[in-house]
C-alpha cells in the first residue's frame, strides 16, 4: 500500500480503537505523529505522509531490512507456484528448507521443526523434552522470556505478561542467571526434562548470560539425562554475531531455537532446530505435534534465500556493529545522567536510561524525528538498538546523531518537570 493521504491515518486509529485495542492506536499515534506505516525497504519505512524512517527496530524481524529483493523474489515466485500445502503430498519447499538450516547451523542438529511464531518453536522443544525424559521440570531463566503462548508463558518470567494466568505449566523453575549450580541442584530430585535459555536475553534488556555458567548448566542438564535448549529467536542469525551463540560456545545444545529474521524480514517462519534424540517423538510420529500453517510453502521458499542472504551482510554486520559500539558508548559518556549503561553484542543493542519515564519520552521522541527503536517491554527503562545487517556506517551515525538530539530534548523536558508531574 503506497496511498499518502489523510484518511488513511484516521481510518486506522478508528478502526484499531473501534475493533482492537484503543492503546494500540494512542501509543501508535504518538509515533507517527499521527501518521501510519505504508511501506518499507532496506533499512527504512515510508510514513502516510511520505516521511520516512529509519528502521532499528522491528522486533528484530527486519536483520536483512525491509523487502530484501531475493527474499520477495523467491517468496513471489513461490506465490505463483503453490503458496499452500496440500499437507497429503510432500512439499519440496519444507524438505529443501530444513536441509538448509541444518547445513547452515553445520552441526549435531540435524532435525528440523517449523513453526509459524517464536513461541511455536518453544511449545515444541519443551513437548519433545517432555516426552523423551518422561520428565515434567524444567529449568528456564530469570528475566526469560520466550514468547505468550500459555506454554511458553511458563518458561516467560515476567509478571507483567504471566499475573491472572496461573497455574501455568506446572514444573518450571526460573533460576538466577548467576548461579552455575542451579541446573545442579534441580537435576537431584530426578525430574529434570530440560534447560532453556537465551544466551543473550534481548526482550530483559539485551543481558549476556556468563557462558561458562550456561556450560556448566548444559554439563549437568547432560549429565542427569536432561535436555538443553538454547532460544536463539532473537539472537542468532548473526543478529548477536554468530550463527549461533551457543553453538559458537561448543555448548552441547540438543536443540537451536531460531524465528523472527529466519523469513528474511519478509513471512513469519520459525524452527526448532534439534538432535536425532529429542526429535525421536516426531521420528515415530509426526502428527504428534503440527500445525496447519507450520511449514507452508510460501515461507519456507524464503528460509533458503534468508540464510544466504545473512551470510552475504555478516562482514558488514560486524564492521557495522563496531561502529555502533562506539558511538553509543561516546554517547553514554555525554549524558551520563540520563543514559546509564550501554550493552549489547554484534547489531543488538541495549541502552538504560534513568528512569523509564526517560526511555518513554526518547521512543516517542526517536520516532518522531525518524527513527525507530524497539522498546523493552518487561524492561521498561531500556530500549533496544536493532540494525538491520545492511546497515551502513552512516546510517549507525544518523541513528546515533538523532538519539543524541532526543535524549538531549528528553532532558529539558523531564528535567524541567518536578519529581512526579506528569506531562
Ligand atoms: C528469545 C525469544 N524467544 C521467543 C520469542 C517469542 O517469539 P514470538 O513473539 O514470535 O512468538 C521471542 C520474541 O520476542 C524472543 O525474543
Amino acid at each position: 500500500m503506497t496511498r499518502h493521504d489523510d484518511t488513511l491515518p484516521k481510518e486506522t486509529f478508528g478502526r484499531l480503537r473501534r475493533h482492537m485495542s484503543p492503546a494500540l492506536a494512542l501509543s501508535g499515534k504518538f509515533a507517527g505523529q499521527g501518521e501510519v506505516e505504508v511501506s518499507g525497504e532496506g533499512c527504512e519505512v515510508v510514513l502516510s505522509d511520505g516521511r520516512r524512517a529509519l528502521d532499528f527496530g522491528s522486533y528484530a524481524v527486519t536483520l536483512l531490512g525491509h523487502r530484501y529483493p531475493a527474499v520477495v523474489d523467491a517468496v513471489r515466485g513461490q506465490l505463483e507456484a503453490m503458496p499452500v500445502s496440500t499437507r497429503t503430498l510432500s512439499s519440496p519447499l519444507a524438505a529443501a528448507a530444513a536441509e538448509e538450516v541444518v547445513t547452515y547451523l553445520d552441526s549435531p542438529l540435524r532435525r528440523v521443526y517449523f513453526g509459524t511464531n517464536g513461541a511455536d518453536a518453544v511449545e515444541v522443544a519443551v513437548k519433545l523434552a517432555r516426552l523423551v525424559t518422561g520428565r515434567s521440570t524444567v529449568v528456564a531463566v530469570r528475566g526469560a522470556y520466550h514468547g505468550k503462548t500459555m506454554g511458553a508463558l511458563a518458561l516467560t518470567s515476567h509478571e507483567r505478561f504471566r499475573t491472572g494466568l496461573e497455574p501455568l505449566l506446572g514444573g518450571v523453575q526460573h533460576v538466577d542467571p548467576a548461579d552455575g549450580d542451579a541446573v545442579r541442584r534441580a537435576a537431584a530430585a530426578g525430574d529434570l526434562a530440560a534447560v532453556v535459555f537465551e544466551p543473550v536475553q534481548g526482550e530483559n534488556g539485551v543481558v549476556p548470560l556468563d557462558t561458562e555458567v550456561l556450560r556448566r548448566w548444559s554439563d549437568d542438564a547432560k549429565r542427569a539425562g536432561a535436555f538443553v535448549i538454547a532460544d536463539e529467536i532473537q539472537v542468532g542469525l548473526r543478529r548477536a554475531g554468530e550463527r549461533s551463540l551457543s553453538l559458537a560456545a561448543g555448548l552441547p545444545v540438543d536443540a537451536v531455537l531460531l524465528g523472527k529474521p529466519l523469513g528474511g524480514g519478509v513471512v513469519p517462519v520459525s524452527a526448532a532446530v534439534c538432535t536425532q534424540e529429542l526429535y525421536q517423538p516426531l521420528i515415530e510420529d509426526p502428527f504428534r505435534h503440527t500445525a496447519t500453517f507450520g511449514g507452508q510453502p510460501l515461507c519456507m521458499a524464503a528460509v533458503p534465500a534468508a540464510l544466504r542472504a545473512v551470510e552475504a551482510h555478516a562482514d558488514n554486520g560486524a564492521r557495522v556493529s563496531k561502529a555502533l559500539e562506539t558511538l553509543l558508548k561516546d554517547l553514554r559518556a555525554r549524558f551520563p545522567d540520563v543514559l546509564t549503561a550501554v550493552r549489547g553484542r554484534g547489531l543488538i543493542w541495549g541502552v538504560d536510561f534513568a528512569t523509564p519515564e526517560y526511555a518513554g519520552e526518547t521512543v516517542v521522541g526517536l520516532a518522531q524525528r525518524g527513527l525507530l527503536v524497539s522498546p523493552c517491554l518487561s524492561r521498561p527503562g531500556t530500549l533496544r538498538l536493532l540494525p538491520p545487517l545492511i546497515a551502513t556506517e552512516a546510517d549507525v551515525r544518523r541513528a546515533v546523531l538523532l538519539l543524541a538530539d532526543t535524549v538531549e530534548a528528553a532532558r529539558r523536558t523531564i528535567g524541567g518537570r518536578r519529581p512526579g508531574e506528569v506531562a
